[in-house]
């Protein structure tokens, strides 16, 4: 995702305290006692601690964390399923603990879609009418909401199943239900809570799949819980880590495991599996030199020379990448008095896009002698890989 995307959530200075004299317990947090000894001291406990974070319009944001590090306190408090204890939550220009009753509902329906972790499907009701469900309780017309949940039902790739019934699904499809519902609803930020927890680890990883792909298709702001580190670096655009009810680090995968906020994450993020998180854009190096598709092979042989290059990749007018040639083919086209190198143009070089991870450019050094080109959507050269950077990059730990 880019720096340009708009702000969707603002959160600032947002704590929690269970418990039935929170400002004992914030006093105490400030005066510099940590959730353990607030809880020894008081009984209470600090549930989050000064938290704050933007959510990115579109983004899909990771909370990770241990068990009761915070996270479900975290999203629930962002809809005020639990009442925050002070701070500010932004959507749409309104600030969520300040709103009333009849507000706050209003901005739920609007903004806030669960799914959770048990599918909380009502095995009475068929696909289509658990899709329909969180329209019904909202008072939409019958056609209305029948349209609307079909829709989000193909969305999923549940066409074709509304009249089955929950128990006749997989747990994968059940979970599919789930989010079909909370699509169906058109708020704008879809709350997930460790949504994928309960399923066989094959069909989980299905469902991240699927899950990324719909946020490309859909580009809804998304809030995704877990507690699992390969996951969370599978789907999130960023994470943000939580301990003991506070942040640690917020960045994106690459960030939290090439630059490691701390021990603690460096710890968490060890033994991870690099390959599958660190991207091309890494460890790719500039290009030292590119040929013009109108270059004579003379010109093409000196860029070659200065620069110590045995291949050079050859570009247009606008800069995309035709392809490459190399040394010896452009010495006998020199030779031979040809004009142009077009002849000699090899349009079969591995190329990858700078968000591909090394998983994939690894294999692409077998037999070529070529690194592998990274090109941006319009086939412009960014840069290139090449074998020993990816070793490199995989050779490391996640503390360095
Ligand atoms: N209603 C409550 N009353 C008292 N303490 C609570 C309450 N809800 C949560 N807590 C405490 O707040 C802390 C954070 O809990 P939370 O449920 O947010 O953790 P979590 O990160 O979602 O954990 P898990 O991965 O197990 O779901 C825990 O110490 C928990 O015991
Ligand atoms: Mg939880």
């Amino acid at each position: 995702m880019t720096e340009t995307q708009q702000t969707k959530i603002q959160v600032r200075n947002l704590s929690k305290v269970f418990g039935d004299d929170a400002k004992k317990a914030l006093k105490l947090r400030d005066e510099g006692l940590n959730r353990a000894q607030i809880l020894e001291k008081t009984g209470q406990t600090l549930g989050l601690s000064n938290i704050n974070f933007d959510v990115r319009e579109g983004e899909l944001l990771v909370i990770m964390g241990l068990s009761g590090s915070g996270k479900s306190t975290l999203i629930r408090c962002l809809n005020r399923l639990i009442e925050p204890t002070e701070g500010d939550i932004i959507i749409g220009g309104e600030n969520i603990p300040q709103l009333n009753d009849k507000a706050l509902l209003h901005c739920r329906r609007r903004h806030f879609s669960m799914v959770f972790q048990n599918f909380a499907l009502f095995p009475h009701r068929t696909v289509q009418m658990n899709a329909e469900y969180g329209l019904e309780i909202r008072g939409v017309a019958k056609a209305e909401r029948a349209e609307k949940a079909k829709n989000s039902l193909k969305q999923v790739g549940l066409d074709g199943w509304e009249h089955a019934y929950p128990n006749q699904l997989s747990g994968g499809m059940q979970q599919r239900v789930g989010l079909a519902r909370a699509l169906a609803n058109d708020s704008s930020v879809l709350l997930m809570d460790e949504a994928f927890s309960a399923l066989d680890p094959l069909i989980r990883r299905d469902m991240q799949q699927e899950l990324i792909e719909l946020q490309h298709r859909m580009k809804k702001t998304t809030i995704f819980i877990t507690h699992d580190l390969d996951e969370a670096l599978n789907i999130g655009d960023r994470i943000i880590l939580l301990r003991d009810g506070e942040i640690v680090q917020i960045g994106t995968p690459e960030e939290v495991l090439t630059r490691p906020a701390d021990d603690y994450v460096a710890r968490f993020t060890e033994g991870v599996d690099r390959s599958r998180v660190v991207t091309a854009r890494r460890v790719m190096r500039p290009v030292r030199a590119t040929a013009r598709h109108d270059d004579g092979p003379r010109t093409v042989l000196r860029k070659m020379s200065e620069n110590s290059l045995d291949s050079i990749y050859v570009v247009d007018r606008e800069r995309k990448l035709l392809g490459i040639v190399e040394a010896e083919g452009v010495e006998e086209a020199a030779k031979a008095g040809k004009d142009s190198i077009r002849d000699l143009l090899e349009t079969d070089f591995p190329h990858v896009n700078p968000e591909e991870p090394l998983a994939t450019l690894y294999p692409m050094f077998k037999g070529k002698s070529f690194p592998v080109a990274v090109i941006d959507d319009e086939q412009r050269l960014l840069g290139v890989v090449v074998k020993g950077a990816v070793l490199e990059q995989l050779a490391q730990t996640g503390e360095q």
